[in-house]
């Protein structure tokens, strides 16, 4: 599956315009593209009550059911400056979650799988055993 990195992190630094980080000053977006084609996007959401801030990745991930569900192909996540952004551990588990088998994701550090950034993970076949 061909990526398109640059309409990826583009879609990431126009979700990142729409954050709500009031509290921190560190806005967020989060893009992503699915393995039926859709791009889908997210903003972190913060919050009064701080510990209860949404990470760009939580409202993506509800955009990806939102819009019909499936599995991620390739993300990528900018910070303020749209640079590239490494997602926090939660938001690696969270992306774990709904990735497609070597899901690509956009790092400070080049091109990496989500084996590669989460190494061992939990996951949803392990509640099987
Ligand atoms: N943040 C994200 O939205 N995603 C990440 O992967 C890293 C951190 C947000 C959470 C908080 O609103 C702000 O960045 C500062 O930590």
């Amino acid at each position: 599956m061909e990526i398109d990195w640059v309409e990826l992190t583009d879609s990431a630094k126009a979700a990142m315009a729409k954050a709500y980080a009031p509290y921190s000053k560190f806005p967020v977006g989060a893009a992503a593209l699915t393995t039926d084609g859709r791009i889908i996007s997210g903003a972190n959401v913060e919050n009064a009550s701080y510990g209860l801030g949404l990470c760009a990745e939580c409202s993506l991930v509800s955009e990806l059911f939102r819009t019909g569900g499936g599995k991620l192909a390739a993300f990528a996540c900018v910070d303020g400056n749209g640079e590239p952004l490494m997602p926090c551990g939660r938001c690696r588990q969270l992306l774990y979650e709904h990735s497609a088998e070597g899901m690509l994701l956009q790092t400070t550090v080049g091109i990496k799988t989500i084996q590669e950034v989460l190494p061992e993970a939990f996951g949803p076949e392990d509640l099987n055993r």
